[in-house]
């Protein structure tokens, strides 16, 4: 088999890499190693930024999106019994966010890619990607049942943070930095109205909590915990009373409580692999670098980097250059760690580290205070969250 862009990962950087290139009349087969099922049931991230959002209206994926997705104008920051609302669109000029759940998103570039004729190969096992760094690089892997090899001009390397195409590269021709966060994320999916028309981020001496929404009738909370605790310690009503705990207010607020669908427990890391490119390998989303949730960057940042990928290939193909193929990794990286600062401190801000000492604990009220006091910090945080331009 052979096409001009071998895609190892069908996750966000994948898909939305193929759809990119398929509307520049670019060939690529997108190999992917679990089920069309268990991709499109795999809840994760729910924010979209303003460029990721209007990415995906203009490249005609959006229909749904713009549907049964929910437009929000801002966040509110609760710390200290009060809440202080970040208003995005008198910060930023208008800009906003849409609440839109990644498997969703994954759900309607898989059909448009299929209605188009596109080649995505679930349950593609074993992948290995060979000769990158010369100009013929292929993919070895088995699909059902059979050995195959798809050769390729390039591959592109979306296989998240677990993959194999990062530890492609050669261990002396890559550097990674990593910072592990001494707490992860309790999350729950209850079946309850909204309690907030907005997002919650909620500073407390217990520790963050988080309330986010999928859909008028089940709503998305996180509250932070011990990376190694176990779900089955958590029955339902201790877990609403730590809600209730982290989330009270002075006048008495309380979230709207339901039955708990589904729990999970994530851990925390940034983590960032340099350069993000070696011979005709090209990494993009999770496979080169991690952000902590708090900045709801993870996904966008992975639309990111294939949006700056796609235009590299495309002016490969259509004008021979190949100098944009060649500051993929640098153009990547700047936003990368823009992104990786804003999800450092927005963690380091909200979470209650263990041991934290009074003295620490005061100098995140009093920057909480001036996020939520200073017009420029605050046009700081909101400028972040809603993403900053794509080009
Ligand atoms: P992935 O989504 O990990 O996709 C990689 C794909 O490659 C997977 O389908 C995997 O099965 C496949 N694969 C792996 N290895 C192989 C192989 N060897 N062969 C073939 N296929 C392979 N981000 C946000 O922007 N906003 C948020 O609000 C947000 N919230 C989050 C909440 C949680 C609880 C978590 C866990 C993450 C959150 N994120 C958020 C992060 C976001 O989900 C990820 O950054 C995003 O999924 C990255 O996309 P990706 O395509 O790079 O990688
Ligand atoms: C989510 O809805 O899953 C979500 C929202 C905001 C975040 C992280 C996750 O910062």
């Amino acid at each position: 088999m052979r096409t001009q862009v071998g895609i190892v990962g069908a996750g966000p950087a994948g898909l939305v890499l193929s759809h990119l290139l398929h509307l520049e009349g670019i060939d690529c087969v997108v190999l992917e190693n679990r089920s069309r099922a268990s991709v499109e049931a795999t809840l994760r991230a729910g924010v979209l930024e303003h460029g990721t959002v209007e990415l995906l209206k203009s490249t005609g994926v959006g229909e749904r999106m713009l549907r049964e997705g929910a437009v929000h104008k801002g966040i509110e920051l609760r710390f200290g019994g009060r809440g202080h609302r970040i208003d995005f669109v008198e910060l930023t000029g208008g800009k906003t966010i849409v609440l839109y759940a990644q498997h969703e998103v994954l759900k309607d570039l898989i059909a448009a890619r299929l209605a188009a004729g596109g080649t995505i190969l679930f349950e593609a096992l074993d992948a290995r990607l060979d000769d990158v760094a010369t100009d013929a690089p292929r993919i070895r892997f088995r699909h059902a049942g059979q050995p195959r090899e798809l050769a390729c001009d390039f591959i592109a390397g979306c296989d998240g943070f677990h993959g194999v195409a990062r530890t492609t590269i050669p261990q002396s021709r890559r550097t990674e930095r990593a910072r592990i966060y001494p707490f992860g994320w309790f999350g729950i999916l209850t079946e309850a109205p909204p309690s907030s028309p907005e997002l919650i981020y909620a500073h407390h001496p217990r520790g963050f909590a988080l309330v986010s929404t999928r859909s008028p009738e089940i709503q998305r909370l996180y509250f932070q915990c011990d990376p190694h605790d176990r779900i089955e310690r958590w029955d339902e009503e201790r877990i609403w009373s730590e809600f209730r705990a982290r989330l009270a207010t002075d006048d008495g607020w309380l979230p709207r409580e339901g039955p708990v669908l589904q729990k999970n427990i994530v851990g925390m890391r940034s983590f960032v692999c340099e350069p993000m490119q070696y011979g005709r390998l090209f990494l993009a989303g999770d496979a080169a670098h991690i952000v902590p949730p708090t900045g709801a960057k993870g996904l966008n940042l992975a639309v990111a980097d294939v949006w700056v990928l796609a235009r590299a290939i495309a002016a490969f193909y259509r004008e021979g250059r190949r100098d944009l193929l060649d500051g993929y990794s640098r153009t990547a990286l700047a936003r990368v760690w823009r992104a990786e600062y804003f999800s450092w401190w927005m963690t380091s801000m909200l979470h209650t580290f263990p041991g934290n000492d009074p003295f620490q604990e005061r100098l995140q009220l009093a920057e909480l205070a001036y996020v939520t006091t200073s017009r420029a910090k605050a046009v700081t945080l909101a400028e972040n969250y809603v993403g900053l331009p794509l080009g």
